[in-house]
């Protein structure tokens, strides 16, 4: 159980975007908040995503009806699953990088410069002149929306968990021989300094939307996910043991993917203005690999145990949606995979292009890739954050939090009171307060 829901934790949220935010966030004062906002606000929210399912036992819409809430509590459920397709979107463009930096890895491209290029501005001019352009990053989406289509087709889904399940703890171990290579690079402890010593000055609304929005993406929280996966948990299952223990897990991968990161990046001297946060981990990490003999194969493993853990996130989140359609108008299993996933062959392609040639399209200010990005996960994960909070603490069953804490009082629970005051009180509260701060 815990295997399964930290699988659907750690992922490119850990991996690629926890460190571009805390590049784009200042460094130690995003990771200061996001550590606040895991534990004040993260894992209580998770409790009442688990306390739900378990007691609804059905999908993000479905728990509510099953719980007898009434009718307009339904929509908290629909924008979580619109909120998790929106993000499916442009995680497919990042799961397609993953996927060529594998192929490079493996031809060996990745690590060739041009005649007269250093190493590092060859990193650099590769993956921007790579996610730049028109096609190449086109097809290797395409490669990832068609591998989820016959993934989800076949219904292997569990198989493929599985062998996550096998090679997330392989990808903890060569995680820690990357910290150790980082560490001892040339001009690392500026890059900690960075990440590690906040300068609270620089705290903005911006700094905390963000931060809140990365531990909501990276714990998969507001997006249905895992009330549909605690409404396969048993009876007996410790529901605040598990949401502790996944929460710190994922933080502890994002750290470590912050120990990796930002001594390479000043050590590399690529700090430099113009680098896109989005591209950081796929300049970084070759040339960490780099620093390491067999540079090839390390760089192999890695890029293929992150493709892995992207498809495992890419099927959980199409999941959802297929589930709910399928339910919703009692269509067939695979006329559901095609609604779902083909849109996905225009959206995704509009998100990977708006990095080049559509660049000029902007809404708000960003392009489509980030909008979709800012919107979803900074505020549609909060705002369905707060109206599950609302429902679970005020107008759910009075017994139903409880219940599913202390497993219907068969064990202790400390923790009961000050969740339910979280969720009651300061969760409404202050992730509103933060929303409101973000707009004006
Ligand atoms: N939490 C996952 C990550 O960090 C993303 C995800 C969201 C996966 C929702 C599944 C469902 O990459």
């Amino acid at each position: 159980m815990i295997a399964a829901t930290v699988g659907s934790a750690v992922g490119l949220g850990n991996i690629w975007r926890f460190p571009a935010e805390v590049q784009s966030n200042g460094g130690a004062v995003f990771l200061a908040i996001y550590i606040l906002c895991v534990l004040l606000l993260g894992i209580p929210v998770m409790l009442a995503e688990f306390s739900l399912g378990r007691a609804g036992h059905s999908d993000a819409v479905g728990v509510f009806k099953n719980l007898k809430a009434g009718k307009c509590w339904w929509a908290v459920g629909g924008l979580a699953i619109l909120a998790s397709y929106l993000i499916l979107c442009f995680y497919m463009v990042v799961a397609g990088w993953t996927f060529e930096y594998l192929w490079q890895s493996i031809s060996g491209g990745l690590f060739s410069p041009e005649v007269g290029e250093s190493a590092s501005t060859h990193y650099v001019m590769k993956m921007e002149s790579f996610v730049t352009d028109s096609y190449n990053p086109l097809i290797n989406t395409y490669m990832m929306i068609l591998i989820n289509l016959v993934v989800l087709l076949a219904g292997v889904q569990k198989g493929i968990e599985r062998i996550s399940n096998v090679m997330m703890p392989v990808l903890f171990l060569i995680l820690l021989i990357f910290i150790g290579v980082s560490l001892t690079l040339p001009g690392a402890a500026e890059g900690l300094e960075f990440f590690l010593k906040p300068d609270f000055s620089k705290i903005s609304a911006t700094t905390v939307v963000n931060a809140l929005g990365q531990a909501f993406f990276s714990l998969s929280l507001g997006m249905g996910i895992l009330i549909t996966y605690s409404s396969y948990f048993p009876k007996d299952a410790k529901l605040t043991r598990t949401a502790m223990t996944v929460s710190l897990l994922d933080l502890l991968v994002a750290v470590m993917m912050g120990l990796i990161i930002f001594p390479a990046v000043t050590s590399f001297g690529l700090s430099s203005e113009g680098l896109r946060g989005a591209t950081l981990v796929f300049i970084t990490l070759p040339e960490v690999f780099g620093q390491m003999p067999m540079t090839q194969l390390w760089s192999i493993l890695f890029f293929l145990l992150l493709t892995v853990a992207a498809l495992t996130s890419t099927i959980s989140i199409a999941e959802v949606s297929v589930a709910f359609i399928r339910d919703r108008f009692k269509m067939k299993r695979w006329k559901a995979c095609l609604i779902v996933l083909m849109p996905l062959f225009v959206l995704s392609a509009l998100c990977s292009l708006s990095l080049g040639p559509l660049s000029h399209i902007r809404l708000a200010g960003f392009n489509i890739f980030d909008f979709l990005d800012n919107m979803a996960t900074n505020i549609m994960l909060p705002i369905g954050s707060i109206f599950l909070c609302i429902y679970v603490g005020w107008f759910a069953p009075k017994t139903m939090l409880p219940d599913q804490l202390t497993n219907n009082g068969t064990i202790r629970s400390r923790m009961y009171r000050p969740v339910l005051f979280i969720i009651r009180y300061i969760a409404p509260l202050l992730i509103g307060l933060v929303l409101i701060s973000y707009f004006i």
